[in-house]
């Protein structure tokens, strides 16, 4: 039975699972390409917002299904309720884009397919992306008359260069999965067979690191840009601060010990 989102709907299209630390937050709507509703992106938001605040989960992984990642937004649910930005309530495409921003812990994306609009957008807001070789992405946001979304006009050219990115967001470039490697928007392409067990492979290399450090190390890498010598006084800060955690003598114990750190009490 799927449960009720904070936004008080319900829906059996996106499936969540935890094992061994990995919160995996799956879109499951095959017959329609995982188009997203609300109702969809209110489920990603609650899934991710308890990733959040749960000391168990030390990452999340968004998928989609077998060949198809995601159609992007659900042009139908885009025609009846057409989603705005600030003032009343929030719509539950934001609250899912805020969360998935938001996140502390690594967010992983695995692309095996089809990644249209904001299927390709949120990638843009992950912390490491794979895909399949018959991976696709396109934003085809100017050719259905409409603008680009969730910073990507500024993220996207600070990826790939301003001009690169006009592929995309000007013209409705579709870009194969070597090519969004070679351009720095995927982090690799892995082989379609056992595609999902490599991804949870890499996941699971992120539950075995000591959570403060890497969410210390996910905030800086997401700060906007500083003045080096205030980066530098920063990063100095956070440093001394996590010389004095238990996850620093846990580190350097287990290297005196000469075995593998145990950082799961921890988080
Ligand atoms: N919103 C709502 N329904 C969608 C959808 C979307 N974004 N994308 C696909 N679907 C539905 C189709 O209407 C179709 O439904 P039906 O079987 O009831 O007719 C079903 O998913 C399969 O889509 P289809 O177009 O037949 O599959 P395809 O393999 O030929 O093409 C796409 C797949 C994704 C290339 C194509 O469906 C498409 O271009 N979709 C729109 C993508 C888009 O513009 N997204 C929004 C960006 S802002």
């Amino acid at each position: 039975m799927p449960e009720e989102s904070k936004d008080g709907v319900m829906t059996d299209l996106i499936r969540v699972s935890d094992a061994n630390g990995v919160r995996t937050l799956r879109f499951d709507r095959a017959d329609k390409k995982n188009a997203i509703t609300r109702a969809m992106y209110s489920a990603m938001a609650d899934g991710l917002e308890e990733a959040n605040a749960r000391s168990d989960i030390r990452v999340v992984v968004i998928a989609g299904g077998e060949g198809c990642f995601s159609a992007g937004n659900d042009l139908m649910d885009f025609m009846e309720a057409p989603p705005h930005i600030g003032g009343g309530e929030t719509p539950p495409v934001e609250r899912f884009m805020m969360a998935l921003m938001m996140c502390e812990k690594p967010v992983i994306a695995a692309v095996d397919g089809l990644a249209v609009g904001i299927g390709t957008t949120l990638l843009l807001h992950c912390d490491l992306v794979y895909a399949t070789e018959r991976a696709l992405f396109t934003t085809p946001f100017v050719n259905l008359a409409l603008a680009p979304e969730y910073g990507s006009s500024q993220i996207l050219p600070g990826i790939v260069g301003r001009a690169v990115a006009s592929e995309m967001l000007l013209l409705g470039a579709k870009w194969d999965a070597r090519k969004a490697e070679a351009k720095n928007l995927i982090n690799a392409v892995l082989p379609t067979e056992g595609f999902d067990a490599a991804v949870m492979e890499i996941a699971q290399q992120i539950t075995q690191l000591a959570p403060g450090a890497v969410k210390t190390a996910k905030m800086l890498i997401n700060l906007p840009p500083e003045d080096i010598k205030d980066r530098i006084v920063r990063e100095g800060g956070l440093f001394a601060e996590q010389l004095r955690t238990d996850e620093f003598k846990e580190a350097v114990t287990a290297f005196m010990e000469r075995r593998a750190p145990d950082f799961s009490k921890f988080g």
